[in-house]
């Protein structure tokens, strides 16, 4: 099973991650737990050179790195790792490319979805939890000053991403779970947890 955690930055999707990969092993379930980009040796440089505030990279090559980092880390961790009967569960997979380059820098959405199909080799995620927060929440959590570089964007690149992440929501509502981000986090685990006990109980069936 592949599940994908989403939603604008400071939404908690990280601690929900490390909640939900706990959950699963303590019931004994092989887990394994990613970010994208991230997760293997070329994926992590690849990470480095997208959210170094001094970069300058043109959307194209912001999205073709994403790109390059999904491929790597899909044929190299997460396939074998499915293919093994372990669940997968990922800080962020390709609807954040939607969101962020295509609804955030506008790079047509078409494309985007193309360069998803062929990076990740058709995977698409069992589940994804969008954790949705508004600006307003993101900015009282965005304690620091100290941004990486997409985080770094305007009010209304950030506007237009979490608009494409409910965008997506809708499009793919059999597969992506809408939670309010700004419940506490274990009512948000609460309502993860469900959501999967369902779909586990489904797939025994
Ligand atoms: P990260 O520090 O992992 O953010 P978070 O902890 O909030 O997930 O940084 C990832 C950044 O990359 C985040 O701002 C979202 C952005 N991103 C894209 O723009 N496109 C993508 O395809 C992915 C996977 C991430």
């Amino acid at each position: 099973m592949f599940i994908t955690f989403e939603g604008i930055d400071f939404s908690g999707k990280t601690t929900q991650v490390q909640l939900l990969a706990k959950y699963l092993i303590n019931k004994g379930f092989r887990v394994i737990t990613l970010r994208e980009p991230g997760g293997t040796e070329i994926s992590e440089k690849i990470r480095q050179i997208l959210l170094e505030p001094k970069n300058e990279l043109t959307s194209i090559t912001e999205l073709f790195l994403f790109e390059a980092s999904r491929s790597d880390v899909v044929r190299k961790v997460i396939k074998p790792h499915l293919e093994k009967g372990s669940i997968v569960i990922c800080d962020r997979f390709w609807d954040s490319t939607i969101a962020y380059q295509g609804y955030g820098r506008q790079i047509p959405i078409d494309f985007i979805e193309k360069c998803n199909f062929f990076a990740s080799e058709g995977l698409e995620p069992d589940i994804t939890f969008l954790l949705d927060i508004d600006i307003e929440i993101m900015k009282r959590r965005a304690k620091t000053n100290i941004f990486d570089r997409i985080e770094s964007e305007g009010i209304e690149f950030l506007k237009r991403v979490a608009n494409g992440f409910r965008v997506l929501a809708k499009q793919y509502n059999e597969r992506i779970f809408v939670i309010d981000g700004s419940n506490t986090i274990e009512d948000i685990h609460k309502k993860v947890v469900e959501i999967i006990e369902n779909r586990l109980k489904g797939r025994d069936e």
